[in-house]
């Protein structure tokens, strides 16, 4: 069997974990918003519409900041459409979906939302075919007390405490010629750096983020980001980066590696952010904001066939299978290994549209991807050690010199409950790993929980009929020995191994 190491020195704290982290998104496309977390006729509806069903399952995923409302469709957001009287909002086209957005489910009612299921709003402006006038106006809207115009049309709409709205991003992916309003990288730096600035005249304690870019793969990747960040670098504390996932060559080792991927796509984006303040003499970091990432290309081809011009359609409603699921778990000990810098992510996103959540009228169901982000959410918190990995290696397309690590993992230490969590992923699909680790510095420590989410099939999906195909057990076979950690890693499975001081 091959063997896999940790090294472990508690005295090397990479980062507390921004619990940010483990955020979500929630767009206007598909049914993501209709039908997924609103749907009035339903019978799982509270009295404002609210699907309660669905709002159990975000509960369950402990997201602590959700980013509303896209994505493309914010390029053509007129935020005025979406508040006051609902028998007065206009049904208007969307050009970045090609769909009706009846405006029914708005602004305010995604501030309410957030309550609910405890998350934080990370709004998006419209910077695609809007500027710094309408930027101006929404958060006069949602951050001032009262006493001017916008602030006191929100009293009207029945809101009489502003919505204190702390976390904005300046715009999506303009880098991309799909975005309604598409930028070269110094128009978007200027009006980026404006948009902030006006902003932040308005509330000055609010964060923003910045455009960078859309995947690894633009052609402008790289001085996209080192343009638009020497001219805003005042205004922005974060630069976005978006990656999604596809195993369209149906090579699922090569699929499984693709995190060494977004692991360097990561460094770079870091290199770049601090190339710009040196450059700029500068006194704070630009972090980073991993606002959409994911597997997305089950459903390409079925978008194809959408008729425009109708209202939320099955759009982007990839089924996510058992390979998928330790792909997420590999992004999310990714984004993990990059405490430091990485102080927001959003899985995009969070109901029906390429999602750990999907909708019927008849109930909601725990797609695979939903067990990682769940498991490492809910116990991922406190601080990431700076551990070394010993392992064994594959060929690989993405890895550093073509190749790629058998094992990824990455341990947290919480010293207040004095408890380590460690999250492996074993990508070999024919072979046990055997893991150990030296966990002589934590001493007293015992095995109290060990996880693990498994299937024979790669290929094995969640349904509404089957939703418990793909599920962790609690068949983990961890122990410790002398302060050594040992533990066999099944091939092709996740692994949460919780220790406790006894
Ligand atoms: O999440 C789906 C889409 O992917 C978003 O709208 C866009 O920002 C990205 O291209």
């Amino acid at each position: 069997m091959k063997k896999a190491q940790i090294f472990v020195d508690k005295h090397f704290i990479l980062s507390e974990v921004d619990e940010r982290i483990y955020g979500s998104f929630v767009e206007h496309l598909g049914r993501c918003v209709y039908e997924g977390i609103y749907q009035p006729e339903s019978p799982f509806a509270d009295e404002n519409g609210i699907r309660q069903d669905v709002t159990e399952l975000i509960r369950q995923l402990n997201v602590p900041v959700t980013r509303y409302p896209g994505g493309n469709f914010v390029s053509g957001y007129r935020w005025e459409d979406s508040v006051g009287p609902k028998e007065q909002r206009p049904a208007k086209i969307d050009l970045a979906w090609r769909v009706v957005e009846s405006n029914q489910f708005g602004l305010n009612e995604f501030i309410d939302w957030t309550k609910q299921v405890a998350t934080q709003p990370m709004m998006a402006i419209n910077l695609g075919n809007r500027g710094i006038d309408a930027a101006k106006n929404i958060i006069e809207y949602t951050n001032l007390k009262g006493g001017s115009y916008y602030s006191d049309l929100r009293r009207k709409h029945g809101y009489e405490a502003p919505h204190d709205i702390k976390l904005w991003c300046l715009g999506n992916e303009l880098d991309g010629p799909w975005q309604e309003g598409h930028k070269i990288a110094l128009e978007y730096g200027r009006i980026a750096e404006e948009a902030g600035k006006v902003m932040r005249l308005v509330d000055p304690t609010i964060e923003t983020v910045a455009c960078g870019s859309s995947s690894l793969e633009m052609a402008t990747f790289g001085e996209w980001e080192d343009i638009v960040l020497s001219q805003c670098y005042d205004q922005v504390d974060y630069v976005s980066m978006h990656q999604y996932y596809g195993n369209r060559d149906n090579d699922s080792q090569q699929f499984l590696a693709s995190s060494d991927a977004m692991d360097e796509f990561i460094s770079s984006v870091i290199s770049i952010c601090d190339a710009v303040r040196a450059k700029k003499r500068g006194k704070k970091d630009i972090n980073i904001s991993f606002d959409e990432w994911n597997v997305w290309y089950h459903s390409n081809a079925n978008d194809d066939t959408i008729e425009p011009w109708s209202q939320h359609p099955h759009q982007l409603e990839d089924v996510y299978n058992f390979e998928d699921a330790l792909l997420v778990a590999s992004m999310m000990i990714t984004l993990l290994r990059h405490a430091d810098r990485v102080k927001i992510a959003c899985l995009a996103q969070l109901v029906n549209v390429i999602a750990p959540i999907m909708t019927s009228d008849t109930g909601a169901w725990k797609q695979t991807i939903f067990y990682p982000f769940e498991m490492i959410s809910n116990h991922g918190r406190g601080q990431v050690l700076n551990t070394l990995i010993k392992a064994p290696t594959f060929e690989s397309n993405h890895g550093k010199n073509g190749r790629s690590a058998y094992l990824d993992s990455v341990v947290i230490e919480n010293p207040e409950a004095e408890m380590l969590t460690i999250f492996a992923v074993n990508k070999d699909l024919q072979e046990s790993l055997i893991l150990s680790c030296d966990l002589r510095q934590y001493e007293g420590y015992q095995v109290i929980n060990h996880q693990i989410l498994h299937h024979g099939d790669l290929k094995a999906v969640n349904t509404e009929a089957h939703p418990d195909n793909v599920v962790p057990t609690a068949k983990g076979n961890a122990f410790m020995e002398n302060g050594q950690l040992q533990a066999i890693l099944s091939h092709q499975s996740f692994h949460m191994i919780q220790l406790r001081k006894q």
